[in-house]
């Protein structure tokens, strides 16, 4: 269980609505955080903070929502003025996945640019504004869930692939520049998950054997701080993502591209 004295008082997290976020939300509450929920649903948002108060919370664990669009350029001037008067120990950004293949060029230019303004300038944004304060009082912890997908750039989720691989770089140079600060900061690289927003996409079921249970992401998660710069969301993922950076560049690509094609049976 996570260290409350270590990564609260507040925790943050963006994207935290339902699926990995919302574990992660349950259980930074029962280890005693305080947590600030964000995403877009407020009903969902106000249905979640009675649910954790009601089952999940630690005495003394607060709940406050911030319904909140992370793909807005004003997104992270928002979040910080919502959350000024907390000391904010953990930020935990979850929000981003592209559950939808398509072509880069088919997109309209305003999806392409949303996705890089969650996932790229809201990220980046906070990771500089939560990170700072972190810094400034010596303790704190920042959680990005990447992805797979990270790894190489793939057909039918070119921006998706790429704004992952930038959260991944992004966190190992934190995690370099932040050592020794007591901030740790953690990339993890999830593989395909049952999360609401990727059941809704229907390309595969729960219980195929390759897809992980989303409390589990969570807890790997938050169990990996300290051990950054980025993991795999389990063990075993660890070990395959680091075997595919062995693997020659354009066979990576083409293998990856090939698989997206085959997930979402679709050509492009
Ligand atoms: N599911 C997978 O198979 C999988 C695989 C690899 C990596 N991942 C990573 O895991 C993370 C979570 O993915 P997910 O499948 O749960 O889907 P998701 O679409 O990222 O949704 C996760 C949460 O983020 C919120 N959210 C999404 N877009 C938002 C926005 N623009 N502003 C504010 N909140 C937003 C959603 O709530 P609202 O809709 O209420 O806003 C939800 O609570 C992503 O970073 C993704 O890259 C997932």
């Amino acid at each position: 269980m996570i260290d409350a004295s270590r990564y609260g008082p507040w925790a943050v997290i963006a994207g935290a609505s339902e699926g990995i976020g919302e574990h992660a939300a349950r259980q930074l509450a029962a280890a005693g955080c305080s947590v600030v929920l964000v995403s877009r649903r407020p009903e969902v948002l106000d249905a979640l903070r009675t649910s954790i108060l009601a089952d999940d919370a630690a005495p003394g664990a607060e709940v406050r929502c911030v319904a909140l669009d992370l793909a807005t350029d004003d997104a992270a001037d928002r979040l910080c003025a919502e959350v000024a008067d907390l000391d904010v120990g953990l930020l935990f950004y979850n929000a981003g996945a592209d559950v939808r293949g398509q072509v880069f060029l088919d997109r309209d230019a305003d999806e392409v640019l949303g996705m890089v303004r969650c996932n790229v300038v809201t990220a980046t944004a906070l990771c500089h504004a939560l990170g700072r304060r972190m810094r400034d009082r010596g303790r704190g912890g920042v959680v990005v869930m990447s992805s797979g997908a990270a790894i190489a750039g793939a057909a039918l989720i070119a921006t998706y692939s790429a704004t992952k691989a930038y959260q991944q770089i992004l966190c190992e140079a934190l995690w370099a520049e932040l050592d020794g600060t007591g901030v740790d900061v953690v990339c993890v690289l999830a593989g395909t998950t049952a999360t609401p927003a990727f059941l809704r996409t229907a390309v595969l079921t729960a219980d195929d054997p390759s897809v992980m249970d989303p409390a589990v992401v969570a807890a790997n998660a938050l169990a990996a701080l300290g051990h950054g710069p980025a993991v795999g969301a389990s063990d075993e993922l660890t070990q395959m993502f680091a075997g595919l950076y062995t693997v020659p560049r354009t066979m990576l690509i083409e293998g990856v591209s090939a698989g997206t094609r085959a997930n979402f049976g679709l050509d492009g």
